[in-house]
């Protein structure tokens, strides 16, 4: 065990006392290939106050469905990602995401892979924001066009489930800290860690933490972290105070929630009790340009922690005049996801509202994102300098600006500039910036997309910046810095542009949970459809459509044969086959571009499938070369035998086998009984020597083909063969000339030869032989 491990283990003992409880059980939810993000499968948790430690486990495991054939499934990747608020935003296929897209400044995501071998996989989070805890898993990603494409019934059914559970380590209850009065407490050996909490209400500009411990030696020393929401881990919390006497943290806090402090021995502890004391005061600032701090501790009334929330609206009125806090109403449309923010005076009908930003001045603006109703679409922040008259007056003269503008999770930021980040106070919220300026047209305009936003208060804070000819940032005039900036806070299903042109917005469901995502066409990938490196080339769709349609005309020579040998039923299902092969193909293939739809797409399936499967069968019955009578009853059967199967399952192999192995049965019978009735070979020798072989080769070829060789990639050349082969194939089989056997057929009618003979007289009454000579014929 290294240093690291050590520690946080030691942390995990002085912090939390007691075990791992089990809170909360997901029964198996079944996982599914990932094409795009409607395949995930969303688990949801919820994490209590004050936890120390979220231990998941995930199961994954495998089922057979119809266990007829095959013994076992074979574990497959399983992959997960963890989060905390909303869903996860990921990109299993790599695809890029749209511009502007907010995905790495983000609350923080967990990620697993694994077997589904039925092992179970913990995923350990320490301190963990407390509330919904979203997952997403599903099976691994390949690439689509490497898939095989089976044929239903020759690869095990199998499904993969996964079971999830959730334990936490409850921590031990943290005593209130008061703002302004010190507290003070000691480590010994009975009390390893001490944890405490204070409130920050919503209008706190900044939190002092004034740490200081009595004594601090190599053997033993104290430790000060603290977090918002969750009781801190020591080992990994940023901003701690650490082998420190005495140590002051300022930091803008997460508003609006409970902050924890846990001190604790970060060494080996002796045995010597060290004391240490605790302060919080909560600062504001009056001015942007001086980060003159003033201590606001005074204006909050010591108050027992259960009156603090009735308390502080009070208190928010008086902070809130250290800057300009711009009020934002919230309109929600029908749809899902759908709602915008703008300001009180924004005109109607207008999507922006426009506001003034000043260089010496913080704007602010807070709005909330609801838990769950609002989490599933993309929030969309875009702001334009406008050039009006006073911008026009001052990059003409003077100099020109720019506006920063920060927006952020849960905690208020600061725009910098020139600086890349919004604030450089430590904590891991998600902030992002973007800049507008005036030195052209396109740089008028910005804007940021946050896919999935968590819940919660975020934060928009504006501050104008002059800058010289240089790029160099210089002094701006009052009333010059102030500048009109037009704004738009929104959000959408799916993305801003509703997927682009590459792709639908649809709604999904999984767990309970409604999400929006873009399904794309066109071989576009990627959040917004917008990643164009798959895409199918032009050339590529047109000659799958091409080559998918033509290859039917394979099947001319095939009907031209039919009708000359007088096979007029099967020259006309032929027919059909080829119509719809051509026109199902025509329709599939060409991915909306170069496709042609003569009836719905499932329609001409259908009777693709149909005509193909029966033209099998009349193939097989015309080999078998039955009565007349037993021939219609034959393709009627078949008919209405087929329609039944395509209809039930049109993509099972056994559609195709049931009928093909009961004609080929048929087929046997007649030629056998044929053989006896002629005493010599049927069908003709020549047809034994120079047609059925090549035929069953070419049925063989074709079937091994369409069974196990395709995938998505090389569909369309063996889905071609497969037209061809079976075209040329009938050519081969299809027996000649039907008259001329029926005519000796006919001549044949007195000869039921042995065993039975059915022209002896004494058999004549006899029902039973009657049959069999009728059958035998
Ligand atoms: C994880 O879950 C599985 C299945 O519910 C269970 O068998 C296993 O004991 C659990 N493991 C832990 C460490 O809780
Ligand atoms: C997860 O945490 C629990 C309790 O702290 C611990 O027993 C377990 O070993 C940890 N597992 C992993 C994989 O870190
Ligand atoms: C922090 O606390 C120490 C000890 O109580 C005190 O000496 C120091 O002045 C405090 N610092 C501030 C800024 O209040
Ligand atoms: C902690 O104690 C162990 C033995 O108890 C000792 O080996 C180790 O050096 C000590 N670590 C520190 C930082 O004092
Ligand atoms: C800001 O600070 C200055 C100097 O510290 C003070 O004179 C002024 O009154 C303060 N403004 C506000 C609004 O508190
Ligand atoms: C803030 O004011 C309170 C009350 O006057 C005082 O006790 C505390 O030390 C002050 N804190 C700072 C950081 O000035
Ligand atoms: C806003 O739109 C509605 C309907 O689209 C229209 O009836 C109304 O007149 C519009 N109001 C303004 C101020 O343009
Ligand atoms: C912005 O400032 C201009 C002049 O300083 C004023 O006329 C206008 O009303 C202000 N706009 C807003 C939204 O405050
Ligand atoms: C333009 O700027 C100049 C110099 O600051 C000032 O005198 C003048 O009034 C401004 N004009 C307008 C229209 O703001
Ligand atoms: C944060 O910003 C201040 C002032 O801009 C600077 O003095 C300080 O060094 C910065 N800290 C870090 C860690 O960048
Ligand atoms: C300032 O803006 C003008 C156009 O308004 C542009 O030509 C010039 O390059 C800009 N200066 C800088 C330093 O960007
Ligand atoms: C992305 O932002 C840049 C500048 O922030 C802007 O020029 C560009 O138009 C934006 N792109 C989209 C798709 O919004």
């Amino acid at each position: 065990m290294d240093a690291a491990s050590l520690l946080l283990l030691l942390g995990a003992i002085c912090v939390a006392h007691g075990h791992l409880s089990k809170v909360w059980k997901l029964s198996p939810r079944e996982l599914i290939d990932y094409r795009a993000y409607r395949d995930v499968t969303v688990l949801h948790f919820r994490i209590p106050e004050q936890t120390f430690t979220a231990s998941f486990n995930f199961t994954a495991s495998e089922k057979l469905m119809s266990s007829q054939l095959f013994s076992g499934c074979d574990p497959r990747r399983v992959s997960l990602f963890l989060k905390y608020g909303s869903l996860p935003v990921i990109n299993p296929d790599g695809a890029k995401f749209p511009d502007n897209f907010s995905i790495s400044n983000r609350v923080s995501m967990y990620n697993a892979e694994f077997q589904s071998n039925n092992t179970p996989v913990i995923l350990n989070v320490t301190s963990p924001d407390p509330g919904d805890w979203f997952a997403v898993a599903f099976l691994s990603y390949t690439d689509p066009n490497n898939d095989q494409i089976l044929q239903q019934g020759l690869s095990p059914n199998c499904v993969a489930m996964m079971e999830s559970s959730m334990s936490v380590l409850i921590a031990k209850d943290a005593t209130v800290v008061i703002p302004g009065a010190e507290i003070s407490g000691q480590i010994d050996a009975n009390t390893q860690s001490d944890n405490f909490k204070f409130y920050v209400p919503s209008g706190t500009w900044m939190v002092r933490l004034n740490f200081s411990s009595d004594h601090c030696d190599t053997a033993s020393c104290l430790r000060m972290s603290y977090a918002p929401r969750a009781i801190p881990d020591p080992g990994v919390s940023n901003g701690n105070c650490e082998s420190s006497i005495a140590c002051e943290k300022d930091f803008i806090p997460a508003v609006d929630s409970w902050y924890y402090v846990t001190v604790s021995a970060s060494h080996n502890h002796s045995h010597s009790p060290i004391r240490f004391t605790l302060e919080v005061s909560f600062l504001a600032h009056n001015s942007t340009e001086e980060w003159t701090l003033k201590n606001t501790t005074t204006m909050l009334p010591h108050l027992k922690p259960q009156e603090i929330s009735e308390d502080v609206a009070l208190l928010i009125e008086d902070l809130q005049n250290f800057w300009s806090l711009v009020p934002l109403a919230r309109q929600s449309f029908s749809a899902f996801f759908t709602f915008n923010y703008h300001s009180e005076q924004t005109e109607e009908n207008k999507s922006f509202f426009s506001i003034n930003v000043s260089a010496h001045e913080l704007t602010m603006m807070q709005f909330e994102v609801n838990h769950i109703s609002d989490i599933g679409g993309t929030l969309t922040f875009e702001m334009k300098l406008e050039e009006d008259s006073n911008l026009k007056n001052v990059t003409a003269n003077l100099y020109n600006v720019s506006v920063v503008a920060c927006l952020s999770y849960q905690a208020r930021a600061v725009p910098l500039y020139p600086q890349d980040t919004c604030v450089n106070y430590t904590g891991d919220f998600s902030k992002t910036k973007i800049q507008v300026n005036s030195s052209s047209e396109t740089n008028r305009i910005g804007s940021i997309h946050v896919p999935f936003p968590e819940p919660g208060l975020w934060f928009i804070t504006l501050k104008s910046f002059c800058f010289n000819n240089d790029s160099l940032p210089t002094n701006c005039t009052p009333d010059q810095g102030t500048l009109n900036v037009s704004l738009i806070i929104e959000s959408n299903m799916c993305t801003a542009d509703n997927c682009g042109r590459f792709g639908d917005c649809y709604s999904y469901m999984s767990g309970g949970f409604i999400f929006s995502t873009c399904v794309c066409k066109h071989g576009y990938t990627g959040w917004g459809c917008s990643d164009d490196s798959k895409v199918t080339s032009m050339v590529e769709l047109l000659t799958a459509a091409l080559l998918l349609t033509i290859s039917n005309m394979f099947f001319i020579p095939a009907i031209v044969m039919a009708l000359r040998r007088k096979y007029y039923t099967e020259a006309f299902v032929y027919t059909c086959t080829m119509f719809f092969s051509t026109f199902y193909h025509a329709c599939d293939a060409g991915e909306d571009i170069y496709s042609y739809c003569l009836m719905r797409l499932n329609v001409l399936q259908f009777c693709d499938f149909y005509s193909a499967i029966l033209s099998l069968w009349v193939t097989l019955i015309a080999m078998s070369d039955l009565r007349s009578v037993l021939k219609s009853i034959a393709h009627v059967a078949g008919a209405i035998g087929i329609a039944l199967g395509t209809e039930y399952n049109r993509t099972s192999l056994w559609v195709l086998v049931v009928p093909a192995m009961v004609g080929v049965a048929v087929m046997t019978q007649s030629w056998m009984w044929r053989c006896k009735s002629q005493r010599s070979c049927y069908p003709s020798q020549k047809y034994w020597k120079f047609y059925f072989p090549p035929g069953v080769l070419l049925v063989t070829v074709g079937l091994v083909c369409y069974s196990f060789l395709q995938t998505k990639q090389n569909y369309k050349y063996v889905h071609s063969a497969w037209h061809i082969i079976m075209a040329l194939a009938i050519i081969f089989l299809l027996p000649s000339k039907q008259e001329e056997r029926s005519a000796r057929a006919k001549s044949d009618e007195s000869v039921c030869l042995p065993p039975l003979t059915c022209t002896s007289p004494s058999w004549k009454d006899n029902k039973f032989l009657k049959f069999v000579c009728w059958w035998e014929r």
